[in-house]
């Protein structure tokens, strides 16, 4: 493997070579804004390289599918520490006047699991063990999924080898680390910092994102990726899932204590299955079933907060933006209803998540179906206090949260009307931080999505119910949230986020803000959000909401406590005359690209 690589490496460094003189090395284009107008297609993901690789295959023909590709497979080069080859996701595909697709190719974990691989030398289950490291890595799912997408969905105008060459020519070129990277290259040192053994321990990880003298590097060195690529290229997913690259990361795994085997990566299959739908505030609503949690929540959300009153919610929300109200709707709403109707509506889905959800199956579904009635939501809302918040007993369930990790969303709406969303992660920040020696995969951490136990939290805090406990096939729980939205039966918004639970209330905040506050996208993007997830019972506030805000939602009892990132959101919206536009979190640091 290493000779061989060591030759191809060499061809692929000059054949780049001549790409980048020709064409350049992308990340070097100049910044440009956050937003954008498009008249024909759009692309919002987090990384302005992975965007400008969607639109440069829309701009050949392909169509948002083959564009979702390209986008991930740059993704995968230049957001090392949120997505990849080594990770999973869940892609969201709205096809004009055909059904929906929703395709699962979450993580799973090996067939070898066992609750006992978890516990220390006194039998008592280790958090640390599912969190990082070789027992921490579920089967990648990315490389199939993307596959799939391609084959079944994509144009068919294009190959898969014109798809993936934004990504390898990016792969070629050195990474200039940009803010976020570079946040997250320094956490990765604080913690070889506070435990000295990690820097060895995760050797090619640290000699990748660190100088020799410790100094972490301006450009990253990313070109063992495109190996991988040009083998998944050659050979499809085998290229991936069998031979000499899957041979280096089972080795890598095993190396750190893992389990994976060639049989998981064989026998790991994508899951194709019907999206959520349903109509709120007049718009119809497509969203991911289990394993993710999203949907569920969002659209539960949705449904409280309409049996409140479309009506109210609209007035309340316009009231808050400091929009005038006529008289009739806007009687008896106050300031500041409108987010304490959002928190209180985001309490009790986030309770049935850890109560209810885990990976898909009969009683899940039987309960994702009782969360999304619109019914139990009327009763639901009945009970919440326009005065008072409740407290979390109101809704005692179950438990949940923590920081923007290893995660990445895109969004794409092409020529034609048809749109993509889809999230992609390997977790925590450079997941399971096992980089496999010359492919540039660094394998996830996401077993560490599924519970140890009904008390043990993750390492977002949350807690779940015996539905996700860890076990042998099983894809876990997620909050990664894919949304598309319709009007009579036209895309209007493509939105998703990254941020663990966060991502949840992110995507629900841009989209009322779109669909219920009619604001432009950009605005909704960058409007300041707040974060409830039942427990820990305390709303997180953005710097950005008011003083006044604060105190409306205080007299009625909240909690606050502040937190400077609420999710990372990338979203496209339809405008009413056709066009399109598109908007990347400002705190993420991505670029759209459309034309
Ligand atoms: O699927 C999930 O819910 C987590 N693996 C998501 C992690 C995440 O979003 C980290 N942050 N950006």
């Amino acid at each position: 493997m290493k000779h061989d690589a060591f030759r191809r490496r060499i061809l692929l460094l000059a054949t780049s070579l001549t790409l980048s003189l020709l064409l350049g090395c992308a990340s070097e284009i100049p910044e440009r804004s956050w937003t954008i107008d498009a008249r024909r297609y759009a692309v919002a993901a987090d990384h302005v390289d992975a965007s400008q690789a969607g639109a440069e295959i829309l701009a050949q023909g392909g169509n948002a599918v083959d564009a979702a590709v390209a986008t991930s497979f740059a993704l995968a080069v230049v957001r090392p520490e949120s997505c990849g080859l080594g990770g999973g996701g869940f892609m969201l595909i709205h096809r004009p006047g055909a059904a929906p697709i929703a395709l699962d190719y979450r993580e799973q974990a090996p067939a070898r699991t066992q609750l006992d691989l978890y516990r220390d030398a006194n039998g008592r289950l280790d958090p640390a063990r599912i969190q990082r490291g070789g027992l921490s890595v579920g089967i990648p799912g990315t490389v199939r999924g993307l596959l799939h997408a391609f084959e079944h969905y994509g144009s068919g105008r294009l190959t898969l080898a014109q798809v993936m060459a934004p990504a390898m020519r990016i792969a070629n070129c050195p990474l200039p680390v940009n803010t976020h990277l570079a946040d997250s290259i320094d956490r990765f040192r604080k913690a070889c910092a506070d435990q000295p053994t990690l820097k060895k321990r995760h050797r090619e990880l640290y000699h990748v994102l660190f100088e020799d003298d410790d100094r972490p590097r301006t450009h990253i060195d990313r070109s063992s990726i495109a190996i991988t690529l040009e083998a998944i290229a050659d050979r499809g997913a085998e290229g991936f899932y069998d031979g000499p690259i899957a041979k280096a990361m089972i080795r890598a795994a095993k190396a750190d204590g893992g389990i994976l085997s060639q049989a998981d990566l064989s026998a790991y299959r994508v899951h194709e299955v019907r999206p959520i739908e349903r109509t709120c505030f007049d718009h119809e609503v497509l969203a991911m079933p289990p394993p993710s949690s999203g949907g569920a929540v969002i659209i539960e959300a949705l449904n409280i907060l309409e049996a409140i009153g479309a009506d109210k919610i609209r007035a309340a929300w316009a009231i808050e933006a400091g929009q005038p109200i006529d008289a009739a709707h806007g009687a008896n709403v106050r300031f500041g209803d409108y987010t304490h109707d959002l928190i209180e509506a985001m309490k009790p889905p986030f309770a049935d998540r850890a109560k209810r959800l885990g990976d898909s199956s009969p009683q899940v579904e039987a309960d994702v179906a009782r969360m999304i009635d619109p019914a139990r939501a009327r009763r639901i809302a009945n009970r919440i206090d326009q005065d008072h918040a409740a407290p979390w007993t109101q809704y005692n369930e179950g438990a949940a949260a923590s920081d923007d990790g290893g995660t990445s969303h895109f969004s794409i709406i092409d020529a034609d009307g048809m749109a993509v969303a889809c999230t992609e992660s390997v977790n925590l920040l450079f997941g399971s931080r096992i980089l496999v020696p010359d492919t540039g995969i660094i394998l996830n951490d996401t077993m560490d999505d599924f519970a140890l136990d009904t008390a043990t939290p993750n390492a977002f805090g949350l807690r779940q119910s015996e539905r996700n406990l860890v076990r042998a096939g099983a894809r876990p729980l997620s909050s990664m949230s894919p949304t598309i939205v319709l009007k009579e039966s036209e895309v209007r918004l493509v939105v998703g986020a990254s941020g663990g639970p966060r991502i949840i209330s992110s995507t629900l905040q841009t989209l009322l803000n779109v669909v219920v506050g009619e604001s432009r996208v950009d605005d909704a993007v960058a409007a300041p959000r707040v974060h409830h997830q039942w427990l820990p019972d305390e709303v997180r506030v953005q710097p950005g909401i008011s003083q006044r805000l604060r105190v409306a939602l205080r007299n009625r009892g909240h909690t606050i406590e502040e937190r400077a990132d609420i999710g990372h959101v990338q979203a496209v919206e339809r405008l009413a005359d056709g066009k399109l536009r598109a908007a990347c979190d400002p705190g993420k640091g991505g670029r759209p690209a459309g034309e």
